[in-house]
């Protein structure tokens, strides 16, 4: 039995190694120094690290890369995408090239809007509780003022606060409904202080209310806090070109353009297929937000929310043929930021930010959603013609190499067995060994 812990959020990281070692790595005599060999020489670097977090032992390393020649609004960018999965980097560098020849991605930002809830119990006459909200709410407003002071001098700041009854899902629940323009930071944290200084306004208040009676005055906050889903902080991107620019592997571009349409149609009916299809969008979406210091569970939490917001999961994106003209598009919501949070510490990420021209939180949005929409038609593009294994293995190669441990030689000769063969386990397994007696 292993005992608890106490006070290990005190000690240094060496000693959080050993007790690591000691009582869980007992076999891996190698651990520590893995561990170690993931420290940063330059100290003050290591050190930031660290303290994105707590109890940090070590680095975790992604791979950094970029998708360059996306064309998008007329302005090519080469987008930074930090992400492990192999085939992913090098299918929205294809996407990008495809659609850079046929006029490029166009992206709108629909909407900017950030939400968030105070969620309280309420005992008593309704009538009484919407007329208290309608008397307190220049107050609340009025005890955020400091706070909001900055965010309004960037011409963000609270755009609104809604009673809301919630009675009939749970008794007694009623919510403040808040919404807020947090311009170029995802406002995370500027929306949980208004929203907790309006609940403590909130509450003093109705202590006092005459109207009340000794229970209504009693109001019960259960939790302040944003909401990752925001459906009207929204991104449209699309692509169009005439059908017969879609002639690939052999197809018609009518053919290409029927069989993408029919897949999509596939994703929007079928929850199965539809959460892998919008997968694949979002190993796009998620290696932005990564590579940029952005929030990637915020946003995977809103946007799987809106694949399901009619009630059913479905396809994020769309397509259809009109007129000669095949479109595909995606409309998605993504909160955001291009200052606050990691944006400005991690270097990775304001090198990220430069390289995307330090872009507004509403072009960062643009480019997101490209991404998104530009992995989802290479991953649909290989499905309906190749299959996806045929380029996914290719880039997979190395991978295999490397648990195979294969030497830099070995290497140099199976990439050039495998432009002629089907990469698999098992074929990489047999070429090396033949290779190698
Ligand atoms: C793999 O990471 C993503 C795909 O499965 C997406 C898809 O099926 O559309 C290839």
């Amino acid at each position: 039995m292993i005992d608890p812990i106490s006070g290990f959020s005190k000690l240094t990281k060496e000693e959080k190694i050993d007790w690591l070692s000691s009582t869980y790595l007992k076999d891996s005599q190698n651990a520590p120094q893995i561990l170690k060999q993931y420290w940063n020489p330059d100290s003050s670097l290591q050190q930031l690290h660290e303290e994105f977090t707590e109890n940090t032992l070590s680095n975790y390393y992604l791979p950094f890369g970029i998708a360059p020649n996306f064309m998008i609004n007329g302005f090519r960018y080469a987008i930074p995408m930090a992400i492990e999965e192999s085939s992913v980097i090098a299918a929205a560098s294809k996407a990008a090239k495809f659609w850079g020849k046929r006029g490029g991605f166009k992206a709108e930002v629909l909407g900017t809007q950030k939400i968030g809830q105070v969620h309280f119990i309420y005992s008593g006459e309704k009538e009484k509780l919407v007329n208290f909200f309608r008397k307190v709410k220049p107050e609340l407003l009025e005890a955020v003022e400091p706070l909001v002071r900055n965010m309004k001098k960037r011409g963000g700041g609270v755009t609104g606060i809604e009673l809301r009854d919630k009675n009939e899902a749970l008794g007694g629940y009623f919510q403040l409904h808040c919404t807020f323009e947090t311009k170029d930071s995802m406002g995370a944290n500027f929306i949980n202080s208004c929203l907790e200084r309006f609940a403590e306004t909130f509450k003093a208040a109705a202590e006092k209310h005459e109207a009340f009676n000794a229970t209504e005055k009693d109001i019960e906050i259960v939790m302040s806090i944003l909401s990752n889903y925001v459906p009207n902080c929204l991104v449209r991107a699309e692509v169009s070109c005439p059908v017969e620019d879609l002639a690939d592997h052999g197809l018609t571009g009518e053919a290409f353009a029927g069989k993408f349409v029919r897949a999509l149609k596939i994703a929007e009916t079928e929850p199965f297929r539809a959460v892998t299809h919008n997968k694949g969008i979002m190993n796009g979406i998620d290696a932005v937000v990564l590579a940029t210091g952005n929030d990637f569970r915020a946003v995977e939490a809103g946007i799987h929310a809106y694949a399901a917001k009619d009630g059913k999961y479905t396809s994020l994106t769309h397509a259809d043929v009109r007129n000669g003209q095949f479109r595909f598009w995606m409309e998605i919501p993504l909160a955001l930021g291009t200052v606050g949070g990691l944006t400005g510490l991690h270097p990775l990420s304001k090198i990220a930010l430069e390289i995307l021209q330090k872009p507004s939180a509403e072009d960062l949005m643009k480019i997101v959603a490209v991404a998104g929409l530009a992995q989802n038609f290479a991953a649909v593009k290989s499905l309906i013609t190749t299959g996806i294994q045929q380029g996914h293995m290719k880039m997979h190669l190395m991978n295999i190499l490397n648990q195979l441990q294969a030497t830099p030689e070995e290497k140099e000769a199976m990439v050039e067995h495998f432009k002629k063969h089907n990469v698999s386990h098992s074929a990489v397994e047999e070429a090396l060994e033949n290779l190698r007696s």
